[in-house]
């Protein structure tokens, strides 16, 4: 880049007014880079038009300045200005309630503006926290550069959207939400296999009653680190799973499903690095000593049996 700007430096009083006329291109050789493409900038203006209450005064700064890499909340690319990370996270939500809704759950009110499509670069996105309504918008799916996507704690309804599974770069995706029953549920969670690289799942407190073959789908998944699939009113968890593939899984939740069967029947004893297991609030049936006999890895079991003796936070 240094090696095109000099040239152009040596130029500069011959060819002036091309350099006006080719602005954004000049514009990535600035060696003080930050700046906020324009276009960019108009989505995030679109995107604050759609929040109509902002108790918190977190968009306040959008719009003040020209450079929206500047505004809080907003990362750029220092070489290429384009805008990288939206942290829109409610830092502060409701204690009681753990949601940004409410009077004193500080969120944002309104509106996820598909505006947020102009931004071509963005990797990381949390708008965690706040108090966006409906579905989870279908356009998130077509933000293909996404790596973290964090929607924790919003409680949307209806359908989790299977455009989801176009985002392939995906790592982490937080969809889990604290309280009490949520309005939103899947039917069918097989696009999670078209996310190669996905490290960090939770789908907690989403209804996944109507899914028998959730086991298979994230043994097709061998990036997953964590997973987090804690009330979801998962019906069983005894499916036969040949051989598994979560070699790098560490930490899975299943407390508060619907298991109902022997816990020596369940398909993650095959998971032989589980460091963390739960799976309190289930109605699963001893004995389970045998089924332990590969964990070497475990650390934290949480395991409630019915009809017999509870065994809580055993540390082994
Ligand atoms: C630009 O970003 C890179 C990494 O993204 C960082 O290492 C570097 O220090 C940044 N440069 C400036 C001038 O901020
Ligand atoms: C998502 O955001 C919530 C709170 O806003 C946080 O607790 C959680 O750890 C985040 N998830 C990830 C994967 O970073
Ligand atoms: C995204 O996913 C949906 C459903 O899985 C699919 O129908 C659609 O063609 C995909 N869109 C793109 C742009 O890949
Ligand atoms: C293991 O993962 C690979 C890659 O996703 C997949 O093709 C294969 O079917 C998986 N194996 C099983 C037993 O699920
Ligand atoms: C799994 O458990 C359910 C009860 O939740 C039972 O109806 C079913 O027969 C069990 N399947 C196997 C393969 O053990
Ligand atoms: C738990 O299992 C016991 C014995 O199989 C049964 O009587 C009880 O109804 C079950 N509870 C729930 C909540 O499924
Ligand atoms: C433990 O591993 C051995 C050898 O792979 C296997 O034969 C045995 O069935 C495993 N035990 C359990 C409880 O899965």
């Amino acid at each position: 880049m240094h090696a095109t700007s000099s040239p152009l430096l040596v130029l500069l009083p011959v060819i002036c007014t091309t350099l006006f006329l080719t602005g954004s291109a000049i514009q990535l050789h600035r060696p003080d880079g930050r700046r906020c493409i324009p276009a960019e900038r108009d989505a995030l203006l679109s995107f604050k038009k759609g929040i109509t209450y902002d108790l918190t005064n977190r968009l306040s700064s959008w719009g003040h300045s020209q450079d929206c890499c500047q505004w809080r909340g907003v990362s750029c690319s220092n070489e290429t200005g384009h805008v990288l990370k939206l942290h829109l996270r409610n830092q502060n939500p409701d204690p009681n309630t753990r949601s940004g809704c409410g009077n004193n759950g500080n969120g944002l009110f309104g509106q996820i503006s598909p505006s947020l499509l102009s931004l071509k670069q963005l990797e990381h996105m949390d708008l965690s926290m706040n108090c966006f309504t409906a579905h989870i918008p279908l356009f998130l799916g077509s933000m293909k550069k996404l790596r973290y996507l964090n929607l924790s704690g919003i409680l949307f309804s209806g359908e989790v959207p299977p455009q989801l599974g176009n985002l392939s770069n995906l790592q982490y995706l937080d969809l889990g939400t604290e309280i009490g029953k949520s309005g939103i549920y899947s039917k069918d969670i097989t696009w999670l296999k078209n996310l190669p690289v996905l490290q960090y799942l939770s789908m907690r407190n989403i209804d996944l009653s109507q899914i028998s073959d959730w086991p298979h789908v994230l043994n097709s998944i061998p990036s997953l680190k964590v997973i987090d699939l804690s009330y979801c009113s998962l019906v069983s968890a005894n499916q036969t799973i040949s051989y598994t593939n979560l070699t790098k899984l560490e930490k899975l939740d299943l407390s508060d499903n619907s298991f109902d069967h022997e816990i020596a029947s369940c398909w993650f004893w095959k998971v032989t690095n589980l460091k963390y297991l739960y799976l309190g609030d289930n109605n699963l049936t001893g004995p389970f000593y045998d089924a332990l006999e590969n964990m070497s890895s475990l650390q934290v079991l949480h395991v409630i049996l019915s009809q017999q003796q509870p065994i809580d936070e055993r540390k082994l």
